[in-house]
């Protein structure tokens, strides 16, 4: 068994952040109801993960930065699956991909199906859905549904259901965050 560690590499951080950017960037995609470029999404993912690591260390620490810092990049802009592995590895592509849906199912299985793919990862995947998940339960966009609002709320019940494993503490904030958005679900 692999040694766990809390320390990750600035190095790798700022090639992945550098490479998001530009992916991200090139959609021109800001952040629902602000004028924020959509690359500031995953750098707060990163802060949720990086603030896990200092108490809950995991065996690859540089691996969940990366990972948290291009998760989008497959499902949200036109970076490739070849692309990712060759500028970061096997691991990292791997990794961005079970965090991707996968648009040939139907939508209803699309999470589930993600979530199977994230639990046959390394735990430090996972660490990065609970953290995506925990960013995401702000307040909801101005054009959703309540009925959109409850399915989301009662998503991230799911995920932080079958991921709460990977990281008590990402689970019991995420936790939080769900109670937090009830608000939103009665309005
Ligand atoms: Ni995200």
């Amino acid at each position: 068994m692999s040694a766990l560690r809390t320390t990750w590499s600035v190095t790798d951080y700022r090639r992945a952040l550098r490479f998001a950017a530009d992916a991200h960037g090139r959609t021109g995609v800001c952040i629902q109801d602000s004028s924020l470029p959509y690359v500031v999404h995953v750098v707060e993912v990163a802060a949720e993960v990086i603030a896990s690591l200092a108490v809950e260390p995991v065996a690859d620490p540089t691996l969940a930065v990366v990972c948290a810092l291009l998760h989008d990049t497959l499902e949200d802009t036109d970076v490739t699956d070849d692309a990712l592995r060759d500028a970061f590895g096997d691991a990292v592509a791997r990794g961005v991909r079970a965090l991707s849906k996968d648009a040939s199912l139907a939508k209803s299985q699309q999470m589930s199906d993600s979530l199977d793919r994230i639990l046959a990862c390394p735990p430090e995947i996972a660490r990065v859905k609970l953290a995506d998940r925990i960013v995401n339960l702000s307040p909801p966009p101005s054009a959703w549904s309540t009925d959109k609002i409850r399915a989301y709320q009662s998503q991230a019940r799911d995920i932080a259901a079958r991921l709460r494993d990977a990281s008590p503490l990402l689970y019991a904030r995420l936790s939080e965050k769900i109670e937090a958005y009830e608000p939103f679900c009665e309005r």
